[in-house]
This record gives structure tokens, sequence and C-alpha cells, in this order.
């Protein structure tokens, strides 16, 4: 699968989306679509509407952009044609979220508050409004834009996105924003998580860049002149910085928090998978990157590596002070469990306070080039974990998108860059698995084509 995350990213989804070759289907016509129905008594605020509310033809159920619309009108279309959050509850009632649960004890996933957290849009019934329907809506256009009830009624007259964020929409154009909402369920949070007996139950891993995230969900949203002017000059690179500094706060919560700790372990999804789940081979030290020996289990630092390669642009000093804290972190991570915690603590601090500065710094053309280079550097050292290789693979593709979209590289570099990546894709045969020689000759091909 990740297979298909970089190369789709590669090809630059976000935009140019490929809207002739859907099939429409007939779309269900809301007689309501254009008047919000009244939310229920007792919550005024936040109520989600359900994505019928949103589907009209003249709002955001059409085929070709409405008249007059600043947007493209069919984000419907895509959602529901493209988009997996359209199968996200389905596949609850499908053998594999069937098996899944079985194997938890559980009679079934469908009515299951742990999986419907993450694959549906399971707001408490006193938010739900009268044409929300759990099971049809999947993980529907309130569970990432909020409950529409305080906010429909100015969007629908015109307001202006500023107006609607006041109101209540969730601005997901802000990359940080963006980051907590798709996190929530793409790692999890301290209301649902994702622990390693739903894992041993058979759930699929987890795997997340913001960047590539947003372009092959795929994006039903363009940036043109007009969104710039309406949201602002929203880089690559900062979707891609802030995703990495929330997902690294999130790792280290699920450190810091005591209800994620059962038994004698901390839940084994802090670490990196491969620590445990990889092929017994005697006669094979490991190279140990992380400051640890070999034969222990090592922390999952990939975003935190990722992160220290912005913080390097960005703010030397707090780039410096999250390595000693995370050196430290992956020593006291086999020794003494406490003072983990603390140095956790200390990390989770050095990713916060960038949270701001990630999300709106402006890169130059040095900064982007130099942070190509720290990554294909990293992407050079000998290959160890794989959650780190994915991390520079899906980096490196974000790191491609700003290129092209800053004009900093041309038609043919963009062709061969698009070309290594390809071949990045294609040194992971299986899950959890690179060829490691492949890998490293795709990286240098990637670096050449910038003429590094
Ligand atoms: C923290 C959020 C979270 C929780 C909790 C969770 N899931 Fe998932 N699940 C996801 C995400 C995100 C994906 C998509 C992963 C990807 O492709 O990157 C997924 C994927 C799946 C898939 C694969 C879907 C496909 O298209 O092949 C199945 C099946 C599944 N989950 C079942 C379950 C079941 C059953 C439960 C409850 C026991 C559950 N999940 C709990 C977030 C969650
Ligand atoms: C998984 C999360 C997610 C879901 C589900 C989702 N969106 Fe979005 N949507 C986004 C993100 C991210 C953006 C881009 C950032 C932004 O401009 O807010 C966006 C942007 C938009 C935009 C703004 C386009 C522009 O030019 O300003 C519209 C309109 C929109 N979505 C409508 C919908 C509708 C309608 C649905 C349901 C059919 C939906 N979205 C479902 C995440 C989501
Ligand atoms: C309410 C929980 C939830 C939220 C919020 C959410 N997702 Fe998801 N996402 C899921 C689930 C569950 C799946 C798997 C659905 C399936 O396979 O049927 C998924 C699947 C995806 C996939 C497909 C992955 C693959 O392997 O093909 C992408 C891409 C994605 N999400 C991106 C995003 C982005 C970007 C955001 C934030 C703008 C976001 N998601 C927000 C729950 C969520
Ligand atoms: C500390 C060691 C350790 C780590 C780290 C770890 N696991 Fe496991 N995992 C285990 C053990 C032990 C089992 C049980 C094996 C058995 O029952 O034979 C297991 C079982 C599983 C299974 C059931 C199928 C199988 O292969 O046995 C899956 C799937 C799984 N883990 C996924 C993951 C994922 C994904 C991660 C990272 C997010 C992860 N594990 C991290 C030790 C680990």
């Amino acid at each position: 699968m990740i297979a298909t995350a970089i190369s789709r990213a590669a090809a630059g989804v976000c935009g140019a989306l490929l809207l002739l070759a859907i099939a429409v289907p007939a779309l269900a016509q809301s007689s309501s679509a254009q008047v919000p129905p009244p939310p229920p008594q007792g919550a005024r605020f936040g109520v989600h509407l359900g994505v019928a509310t949103c589907l009209g033809s003249n709002c955001h159920g059409a085929v070709d952009r409405p008249p007059g619309s600043v947007v493209k009108g069919n984000e419907y279309i895509i959602w529901s044609t493209r988009d997996k959050h359209h199968d996200a509850y389905r596949v609850l009632t499908e053998e594999k979220g069937i098996k899944i649960a079985r194997a938890l004890g559980l009679p079934d996933a469908a009515s299951q508050k742990i999986c419907l957290d993450c694959h549906a849009d399971n707001v408490p019934p006193n938010l739900r409004g009268p044409e929300f329907h759990l099971q049809d809506d999947n993980v529907g256009c309130e569970a990432c834009h909020g409950g529409a009830s305080s906010w429909l009624g100015i969007h629908i007259s015109g307001a202006t996105h500023e107006e609607n964020v006041r109101a209540g929409l969730y601005p997901t154009e802000q990359p940080d924003k963006r980051a907590e909402r798709c996190l929530g369920c793409h790692f999890g949070d301290e209301t649902r998580f994702l622990d390693h007996r739903i894992y041993g139950a058979g759930h699929p891993r987890l795997r997340f860049e913001l960047d590539t995230f947003t372009a092959i969900q795929p994006a039903h949203f363009e940036v043109t002149p007009s969104y710039v002017a309406r949201k602002g000059r929203i880089t690559d690179m900062q979707v891609w910085g802030a995703g990495q500094a929330i997902a690294l706060i999130r790792r280290m919560d699920a450190i810091l928090d005591p209800r994620r700790q059962k038994g004698v372990f901390p839940d084994f999804v802090v670490f990196d998978c491969q620590s445990c789940h990889h092929m017994y081979e005697p006669y094979r030290p490991l190279p140990a990157i992380s400051g640890q020996g070999p034969g222990s289990v090592k922390l999952n630092d990939a975003n935190a590596v990722m992160f220290s390669v912005a913080a390097k642009r960005v703010a030397p000093a707090v780039a410096q002070n999250l390595s000693t804290h995370m050196l430290a972190l992956h020593r006291a991570s086999n020794e003494d469990w406490a003072a983990a915690k603390r140095e956790a603590a200390a990390v989770r601090q050095a990713a916060a306070s960038l949270v701001p500065t990630l999300s709106h710094h402006d890169y130059g053309r040095e900064d982007i080039f130099a942070m190509a280079n720290a990554v294909i550097a990293l992407g050079l050292e000998p290959v160890a974990e794989f959650a780190r290789v994915e991390q520079i693979a899906l980096t490196l593709g974000a790191i491609r998108s700003q290129l092209i979209s800053s004009g900093y590289i041309d038609e043919s570099q963009s062709q061969a860059t698009m070309a290594a990546i390809q071949a990045i894709t294609a040194s992971f045969p299986t899950e959890g698995t690179v060829k490691p020689d492949e890998f490293i000759k795709a990286v240098k091909d990637f670096q050449r084509a910038l003429g590094r």
C-alpha cells in the first residue's frame, strides 16, 4: 500500500485530479440540501447534520463547478467514488473487520465503539442531526470539517472562510490543525488508540505522512489563486513539517499516558514494529543507529528524525535539544522506564514549541534543498528501522512536490525524481521489509536528479 501512496504522491495528484475518469453515480438529491434541519434539542453547537446536507447540486454534490462557485463543487463525487473514507464503516461489516473483532473476542466490529471511533463519525447521539446516518456517512464531511449546525446557515449564504471558521468550521487548511484531525484516527489520541492488542488481532499497520496522505486521499480541493486568496499560501513543507511535529507529540503522549501501559511492558506500538517482527538470522548483527546496543527493542523514532530535519533549518537550538533528549530516551527505554518518561516529556515539549513555526515558516530555495540533502543523507545511512526508511521515502515525495510547485526543478528533473521514487517504492517488496541495496541506489538516483 505504501507503494501506491508514494507513487501517487509523486504523480502530483494534488493539482491534477483525474476528474474525467470518474464514473459519475446518480446523485441522491436531498430536498433539504439547502435548508439546514434544526439541531436536536439540548445541543446547539457542533451537531453533525450528515453528508446528505452537503450534497446539493449547487453546493458540494455537483458534477461541474457550479456557476460562480469558488470551490470545485464535486467534493462529494470525489469522496464517494475515490476516497477510502467512504468505505471506512463498510470494512467493519466485511470479513476483514469481523475477523479482527472475533480475534479480540468481540461478537462483531460494526457495533463496537473501539472500531467506530475511527471508522465512522461516531459523535454522541445528542450531536447527531435528523439526516445523520452513522452507517452511510462513514468518515464523512463533518468528521474532518466539524459539525455543521453552527455554521451551515452563514456558510450557504456566502460567508467568508474566516467567518465560517469563527462560527465553528474546522480549519483543515491550517497544517497543524489538519495534522491533529487526521492523526486522531491515523495514529490515535487520548480518546482512541490502536494498541498492539488490535494489531495482534490482525489490524493493518498504520502509517502516515500528512502531505502525501492529503494528496492521495485524494484531495478534493485545488490550490488556485482563489484558494490562496481565501486561505493563504500553504506549502508542502509546512504540511509535512506540522504533520511530523504532531505525530511526534502523539507518539510521546502514547509513552506518557499511564492508561496505555498495561502489564509489564509499555504498549508495543511505541516501538519500531520490525524491532520484534523480523526473521531470526544468526550471524547478522544489526547496525545500532539509535545509540542502543544490539538485541534491544527500539522506539519508533522516525517522526523525531524527520522533525529534526526541519528543526535544524528553522530553530537549530531546538534541534540540538531534541537530539540530546531523543538519545537519552532511546538509552532509558531499555533501562529505566521512569527516566524514559521524563525524556519523552522533554521531547514532547521541544516538538510542541515548534508547531506554530513549522506550520507557517516560509521555506526558501536554500532551505528546501538543504532539507532534501539532509533526508538523502539519512537515506544513504545503513538501513535499519523500516519505519524510518518509510518516512524517508514519503518525505522525498513531499519535497519533490514542493520543488515542483516552487518551480525549483525543471520537467526533466521532475521526471527523473519521479522515476527514483518509483524505484524507492519498488525496493519495499512486502509490508515492513526493504531491499537495502535497491533502496540506497534509488535514493542516489533521486540525489543525482536534483543535480546534487
Ligand atoms: C485509531 C484509529 C483506529 C482504530 C481504533 C481502528 N482502526 Fe481500523 N483502520 C484505521 C485506519 C486509519 C485504517 C487505514 C490504514 C491505512 O490504510 O493507512 C484502518 C484500516 C482498517 C482495515 C483495513 C481496511 C481496508 O480497506 O483494507 C480494517 C479491516 C480495519 N481497520 C478494522 C478495524 C476494526 C475491526 C477495529 C476495531 C477492533 C479497528 N479497525 C479499529 C484506524 C483505526
Ligand atoms: C478525511 C478528511 C476530510 C473529509 C472526510 C472531507 N474533507 Fe473536505 N477537505 C479536507 C482537507 C484536508 C481539505 C483541504 C484544506 C482546506 O482547504 O480546508 C478539504 C477541503 C475542502 C473544501 C475546500 C475547497 C476550497 O477550495 O476551499 C471543501 C468545499 C470540502 N473540503 C468539502 C468537503 C465535503 C463536501 C466533504 C464530504 C463529501 C468533505 N469535504 C470531506 C478534508 C476532508
Ligand atoms: C474519523 C477518523 C479519520 C479521520 C479524521 C481521518 N481518517 Fe483517513 N482513514 C480513516 C480510516 C478508518 C481509513 C481506512 C478506510 C478503509 O480502508 O476503508 C482511512 C484511510 C485514509 C487513506 C487511504 C490510505 C490507504 O492506505 O489507501 C488516506 C490517504 C487518508 N485516510 C488520509 C487522511 C487525511 C489526509 C486525513 C485528514 C485530513 C484523514 N485521513 C482523516 C480514518 C480517518
Ligand atoms: C516488543 C516486541 C513487539 C513489537 C515492538 C511489536 N510487536 Fe507485534 N507482536 C509481538 C508479539 C510477541 C506477538 C505475538 C506473536 C504470537 O502470538 O506468535 C505479536 C503479534 C503481532 C501480530 C499478529 C500476527 C503475527 O505476526 O504474529 C501483528 C499483526 C503485529 N504483531 C503487528 C505489529 C505492529 C504493526 C507493530 C508496530 C506498530 C508491532 N506488532 C510491534 C511483539 C511485538
